[in-house]
């Protein structure tokens, strides 16, 4: 018997339908909002509207991508937190519209478990090595920097995370200090390759343990800026690519202590990435220098999964599917992860 999964997700400012068949993907569409590029960050209220407006055509483009009629689907695994309310509301109710008229089951998903499994998406025929259970997992997001470890697929542990920024929201902010688009990510990304990642120091926190925190590290790269533009205004313009360099080398030999250090205290040594940020180039090259160092097997999630999908979202709701786990009807959004079990 074959089971197939309608995957919906807006959890922040990507509309996206995804249909999963066995475990096996057979669409991904992703509609990404460029309403807030001008704002310099996402404005909670343009999003709902956005995904009210791409939900129906982004799911129809799903289904027909995917060759599969409304009523093959034999559930709708749909983002519940955590995110912005507004914007998971248009999701969960397109979600209980779709599972009443169709006689669909509803399962709510998790979307930092959906980040993580991430690495287990694949077409049929694909010969894509998997993490082996259990394994570590750097979730970086634009939301969250967490350390999981992943027991099997429905069982993730958070043993590390930031009490403050997250590492893609100090990207997004040191660019717009630097006057470049949002999200600046992967602008910063570009620059770095041309720069000298030594050129600045910027100081990095002293947590204890495997907590992060990026608010440090982005007040003092602003005070580098401020300092730096009283003799040159046009200092952050004549100096990017160095600026973005030495940047992108702190918040990735950060991202990486912790990682080192948490792989030492678990003994695990299967160790993967995921989330926005695992699209950075100096972070894939980072764990790829440390799978030699350590002996670690590495994961890195194909850069069309890194972020936001509902691929992730209907294989997380396929491996629920599998134990039975629906979501009742008056499910309701979460904003905040640690109310979602
Ligand atoms: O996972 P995601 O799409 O959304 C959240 O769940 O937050 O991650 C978005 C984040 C943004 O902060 C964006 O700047 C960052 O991922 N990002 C990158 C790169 N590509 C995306 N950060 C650094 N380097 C990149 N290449
Ligand atoms: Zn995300």
């Amino acid at each position: 018997m074959t089971v197939t999964i309608l995957g919906i997700e807006s959890s922040c400012d990507d509309t996206s339908a995804a249909v999963v068949r066995d475990g096996y993907i057979l669409s991904n569409v992703i509609a990404s909002q460029e309403v807030h590029r001008q704002y310099g960050g996402v404005v909670p209220e343009l999003a709902s509207r956005a995904h009210q407006q791409n939900i129906v055509p982004v799911v129809d483009a799903a289904l027909q991508q995917g060759g599969v009629e409304r009523t093959a689907i034999d559930a709708v695994a749909f983002t519940r937190g955590p995110g912005l309310p507004g914007s998971l509301l248009v999701g969960i109710s397109f979600a209980k519209g779709f599972a009443l008229a169709t006689g669909a089951k509803l399962i709510d998903v998790n979307h930092l478990h959906a980040h993580v499994l991430s690495n287990f998406l694949q077409e049929r025929g694909s010969k894509k090595e998997m993490p082996q259970f259990p394994f570590l997992c750097l979730l970086v997001s634009g939301g969250h920097t967490q350390l999981i470890v992943m027991r099997n697929c429905l069982e993730m542990e958070i043993i590390g995370q930031t009490i403050d920024d997250a590492a893609g929201e100090a990207f997004d902010k040191c660019a717009k200090m630097m006057g470049l688009p949002y999200p600046g990510g992967p602008v910063i990304d570009r620059y770095a390759k041309e720069g000298d990642p030594g050129a600045f120091r910027f100081s990095k926190p002293c947590m204890a343990g495997l907590d992060y925190s990026f608010s440090g590290l982005k007040t003092s790269f602003l005070y580098t800026l401020r300092d730096k533009c009283r003799e040159d205004v046009s200092f952050a313009e004549h100096h990017l690519a160095d600026l973005c360099a030495s940047l992108q080398y702190t918040i990735v030999s950060v991202l990486m202590s912790k990682l080192e250090k948490a792989a030492l205290q678990t003994g695990i040594r299967e160790i993967a990435i995921a989330g926005g940020v695992a699209a950075n180039s100096g972070l894939r090259n980072a764990v790829a220098a440390a799978a030699l160092q350590y002996g670690w097997n590495v994961f890195l999630p194909e850069f069309r999964f890194t972020t936001d999908n509902a691929a992730m979202i209907a294989l997380a709701g396929y491996f629920k599917y599998e134990k039975q786990l629906f979501a009742p009807y008056d499910s309701i959004p979460a904003a905040r992860c640690d109310a979602i079990r």
